[in-house]
């Protein structure tokens, strides 16, 4: 298992929204950068990853992040799993002192029990523990369309200081394929985690 470096390292969630293409990409650009991950899969991610990916992970929190290392070709010690009631890592507690976490995708569902502070899975309670230590926490919501409940809970975490980054990318860059939309929110996400990041084309450069 890598050296955990509370200061560097990142929380990195995935749940069960479409898009979870993004998820992964930003996992491979971190690990290109060097950035050791804590890495949270919910339920419905794992359905998502197979319909969406055609990836299908075992049970255990070790095996998963060997295969997600073997299917993104990145060194297995940068990635470090846990499992949903695994309230013994150290994504669980503040005193750890891990400084950012980002929630990709992030389904409406997850969205709202961080919102209520419900805390029943480790996902929620990393992303409560990010709350509470006024820590760096980015949601990459995906839904469409947003009722006033999904809107309400985004406007209540954006005004706790929570980066909002919806999973939509635009079109001004003339992307030539999915690609280059994947890497779109990906640059967007890694500038929010000032995580030097050489490949992103930026507006007006
Ligand atoms: C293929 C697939 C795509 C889904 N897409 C979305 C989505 O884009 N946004 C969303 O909020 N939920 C989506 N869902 C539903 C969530 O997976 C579901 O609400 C689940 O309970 C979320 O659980 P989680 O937040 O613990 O991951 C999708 C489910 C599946 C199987």
């Amino acid at each position: 298992m890598p050296q955990m470096n509370a200061e560097r390292d990142i929380v990195v969630a995935m749940t069960g929204a479409s898009g979870a293409a993004y998820g992964l990409r930003l996992m491979e650009r971190l690990s290109q950068a060097g950035i050791h991950q804590h890495v949270l899969l919910s339920e419905a991610a794992r359905i998502v990853l197979k319909q969406e990916m055609g990836l299908e992970l075992p049970d255990s929190p070790e095996q998963t992040t060997s295969a997600l290392a073997e299917y993104l070709d990145i060194s297995a010690d940068r990635l470090t799993g846990y499992g949903l009631k695994d309230w013994f890592s150290p994504t669980a507690s503040g005193s750890a002192g891990i400084r950012q976490m980002v929630v990709v995708p992030c389904s409406m569902g997850s969205l709202a029990r961080i919102a209520t502070g419900a805390s029943d899975n480790l996902i929620e309670r990393a992303a409560d523990v990010m709350l509470k230590e006024s820590r760096r926490l980015i949601l990459v919501p995906r839904e469409t369309p947003l009722s006033s409940i999904h809107l309400e809970h985004m406007l209540k975490l954006s005004r706790l200081g929570v980066h909002i980054i919806p999973a939509m990318p635009g079109f001004y860059h003339r992307p030539k394929d999915i690609t280059e939309l994947i890497d779109f929110i990906a640059d967007r996400i890694m500038d929010h985690l000032e995580v030097e990041n050489g490949e992103v084309k930026r507006w007006g450069a």
